[in-house]
């Protein structure tokens, strides 16, 4: 099939990536003329595990595409599929600007029937409201499709590939055989495409994004209660976990959830809500617990150091909001960062990955290390705030060596409570005892 991809943002490069792996012939546009420069000449914008290897085959197979021209590419295409951005406005609902103008040139230029495929995250009702632009400036038929997407950052290439399932929202038959036509490699292999209508579809989306929210949630609550009572949040999650009710996944305590999708899905849906007169009372919550989940840390540091960490050096391990990604979204590192800063200590970070988006954003208001022991030369405390794996397994009689105080506060639970005491280390983590 030829397909055009509108957005070469995170989204969009993958998905054009994967629908060319498949065999597609995929035209994306973009138009900022720069990137589309670079990624014509094999440049991948961001840091995604096997992206690049497959980015790079499928240009070479003259399946993957690059330009700025939208008119062009949709010519070519019997189905464009929107990745743009949506960003949160400071309500916190989705800015539907950039959907709604390509929905708009897209009704000025169409000729024959085509499929137009949301794969942004857009509130309720947004399919609807790209139907009316386009059908405003054309009598050319068309269908508008809702298809959400549900890769991880760090697993994109293979969430693409592997979909737990496949989400279309819509009213056309017509449509509905495209998509299947399209998903059918994923579908062989027994991967469940589940059609719905469109707002369903819409909905599906911020609904698994800020259940996944409220669960990581209430497991932080439970691991802060853990502490209170003397429980190890590790063994409550084992046995909750088992139960398949529950699952296993995502009930890892932390310093919060961050990353550019969480925050911004849980608030759109509840400004959606108030919108239309419903109070998403479950997400409130879980808003506001993750905003002091993700600070939780401090008071224990403050305490070890007897109320003051002025003149401090506290080596922070980690910027990116997770690991395997550069992304600095709404990272814990940040908030955390900002009030160490203000409370006068002074902080060495090591993260090679996310350095320099931190840089872009803070610049040098704090130190930044070449390598995970070099952040701890004469450090009083180290800071773990993301769970890359060069962090399991580190050499503690090195870090005991550099470090002026042998103290760890870990916002990820990276160790087994053991192991650091085993090596003479104060060790802090989330819902275990200290
Ligand atoms: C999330 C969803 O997992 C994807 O399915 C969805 O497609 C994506 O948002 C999106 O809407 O685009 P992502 O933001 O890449 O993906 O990251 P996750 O792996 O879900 O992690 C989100 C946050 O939750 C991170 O800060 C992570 O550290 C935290 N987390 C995750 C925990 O604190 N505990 C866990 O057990 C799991």
């Amino acid at each position: 099939m030829n397909i055009t991809i509108v957005g070469t943002g995170y989204v969009g490069l993958v998905t054009g990536t994967t629908l060319a792996e498949l065999g597609n012939s995929v035209y994306c546009v973009d138009i900022d003329e720069k990137k589309v420069e670079g990624l014509k000449s094999g440049i991948v914008p961001i840091y995604e595990p096997n992206l690049e290897e497959m980015f790079l085959r499928n240009i070479q197979a003259q399946r993957l595409f690059f330009t700025t021209n939208l008119k062009e590419a949709l010519d070519k295409s019997e189905v464009i599929y929107l990745a743009l951005p949506t960003p949160p406005g400071e309500d916190g609902s989705a800015d539907l600007s950039y959907v709604l103008k390509v929905a708009n040139d897209i009704g000025e230029m169409i000729t024959e029937y085509k499929v137009i495929v949301n794969k942004s995250t857009v509130p309720v009702g947004t399919a609807d409201k790209v139907k009316e632009v386009i059908l405003s400036k054309t009598h050319i038929p068309f269908d508008v499709v809702s298809n959400p997407e549900f890769l991880r950052e760090g697993f994109a290439v293979e969430d693409s590939m592997n979909p737990a399932r496949v989400v279309v929202g819509s009213s056309s038959d017509k449509a509905k055989e495209v998509m299947s036509k399209i998903y059918q490699p994923f579908t062989n292999t027994g991967v469940p495409i589940i059609f719905m209508d469109e707002k369903s579809s819409e909905l599906t989306k911020y609904a698994s994004n800020s259940f996944l929210a409220v669960k990581i949630t209430f497991m932080n609550e439970i691991a802060n209660y853990c502490e209170k009572v003397g429980a190890d949040v590790d063994k409550v999650r084992l046995g909750m976990g088992s139960d398949d009710r529950i699952g296993n996944r995502f009930l890892f305590p932390g310093i919060g959830y961050g990353g550019s999708c969480f925050p911004k899905d849980v608030k759109a849906l509840i400004k959606s809500g108030k919108d239309d007169k419903f109070h998403f009372q479950i997400l409130e919550a879980t808003e506001n617990v993750n905003a002091a989940q993700k600070i939780i840390l401090i008071s224990e540091i403050e305490k070890y150091f007897g109320g003051n960490i002025k003149g401090k050096t506290i080596a922070v391990w980690g910027l990116a909001f997770k690991a395997n990604t550069d992304d600095i979204r709404e990272a814990s590192s940040l908030d955390n960062i900002k009030i160490l800063l203000e409370k006068g200590a002074n902080v060495i970070a090591y993260d090679v990955v996310a350095e320099n988006n931190v840089k872009k954003l803070i610049g040098n208001t704090i130190q930044y290390a070449k390598s995970m022991y070099e952040a701890l030369e004469n450090a009083d405390a180290l800071f773990i705030a993301t769970e890359w794996p060069e962090f399991k397994n580190p050499n503690f009689d090195l870090m005991a060596k550099k470090m002026n105080n042998k103290v760890i506060f870990d916002g990820r639970n990276m160790y087994p409570l053991e192991i650091p005491e085993q090596n003479g280390f104060f060790y802090k983590s989330i819902g275990r005892k200290t």
